[in-house]
């Protein structure tokens, strides 16, 4: 599909008025997206795992207008309370998808959008959010275009997410979802993320990720000015190449469920994408001594135990402990006993892989 296969040129029936609801997970990278072209086109492929319990709930009630406007008409409550710093984020989302959705700008927007997860604690709320808000927007377009087959739904509700956050994209399906064009992957897009579209070892269904919260202060630096940053980093190409090559790696270790190499290249994109960033120009870290001492008793505890338990990173200091599901009684035992310590009063959340978004009844 292209560019073009998301334009709408007529709609059947325009609504007055109507509701629509869906929630949407949050995703985690195994193999990041780091450095991004124009109009969110990312510089190298990724794949995720898609989270369950860290969500995001989004309602959007429209109301046809009596004309046209010249801007956008809406209003947006977070957890119940107007929320008017998160417009801009909207209006330049809205100005990105208008050509793709052109009754924006006919109708008022009530959006009322809440996370599973708290607002403060580090968590990425972008990719959730976001996939939550194109979803809905694609549900009241469906309600003028009832005939619109369900593949071309979901590819452009992704499409539109990646517009509004890269990962976002990631966030539609799942357990496994990747994004980004590659020749080993069948129907891979810069465009929008597809399912993984191959066979997968079953030790990877229900994979647990318990984020340890070792800091909940906002981000340091937001992940537009670090995407920025790879423009002209001096290692930018081979770290291009390097995803490149994780991911057609990756198809044999989720294939054949091989945990040990699955461990290497997981663990070594997360270091990778944080030493990007100290490499960069400014340079910065965003990991915490914290995130460091968990990570060493990561390694300690997985020598010992002989588990498959690793771990990896967002753009932050949180860490995200994997571990298999017929391990979880060993690991989260360990995680309790030796890592919750690190964590901001012992704060964190057992997720693990979901199947993606849902609708949900209004
Ligand atoms: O979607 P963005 O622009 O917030 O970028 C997300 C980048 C990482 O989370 C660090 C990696 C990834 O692939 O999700």
């Amino acid at each position: 599909m292209m560019e073009k296969d998301f334009l709408t040129s007529e709609y059947t029936s325009l609504k007055n008025k109507g509701k629509v609801r869906w929630k949407s997970p949050s995703n985690i990278a195994l193999v990041k997206y780091w450095g991004k072209k124009k109009n969110q086109i990312p510089a190298n492929p990724s794949i995720s795992f898609t989270l369950d319990t860290c969500a995001t709930d989004t309602k959007v009630s429209y109301q046809r207008l009596d004309e046209k406007t010249s801007g956008f008409s809406f209003d947006l409550f977070f957890e119940g309370v107007q929320k008017d710093d998160f417009r801009p984020k909207i209006e330049t989302f809205f100005h990105r998808i208008e050509t793709y959705l052109p009754f924006l700008r006919e109708y008022h927007f009530k959006i009322e959008t809440s996370n599973s997860f708290p607002h403060s604690s580090g968590i990425a709320s972008s990719a959730s959010g976001m996939s939550a808000l194109a979803l809905c927007l694609m549900s009241v377009e469906r309600e003028f275009l009832p005939e619109m087959a369900e593949n071309l739904f979901t590819k452009k509700a992704s499409f539109l997410a990646r517009l509004g956050s890269g990962s976002a994209c990631r966030s539609i399906d799942g357990p496994l979802v990747q994004w980004g064009s590659h020749s080993a992957i069948e129907g891979s897009s810069d465009l929008f993320g597809i399912e993984y579209p191959y066979k997968t070892h079953e030790i990877f269904a229900n994979f647990q990720d318990t984020i340890l919260l070792v800091d909940e202060g906002q981000k340091q630096v937001s992940s537009t000015v670090g995407h920025d940053l790879m423009h002209g980093h001096p290692f930018a190409e081979q770290r291009f190449r390097q995803a490149y090559t994780h991911l057609s790696d990756f198809q044999t270790v989720l294939e054949d469920g091989n945990l040990k190499d699955f461990i290497k290249i997981v663990e070594s994109e997360a270091l990778t994408l944080h030493a990007m960033m100290m490499t960069s120009h400014p340079y910065f870290i965003l990991m915490k001594p914290n995130t460091l001492e968990i990570i060493n008793r990561i390694w300690s505890f997985r020598e010992t135990s002989k588990t498959s338990v690793c771990f990896t990173l967002d753009a932050g200091a949180n860490v995200h402990v994997l571990y298999p599901e017929n391990e979880k009684e060993t690991v989260y035992g360990f995680i309790k006993s030796e890592l919750l310590q690190f964590c901001e009063n012992r704060k964190h959340i057992c997720d693990r892989t979901g199947s993606g978004a849902r609708e949900q009844k209004n």
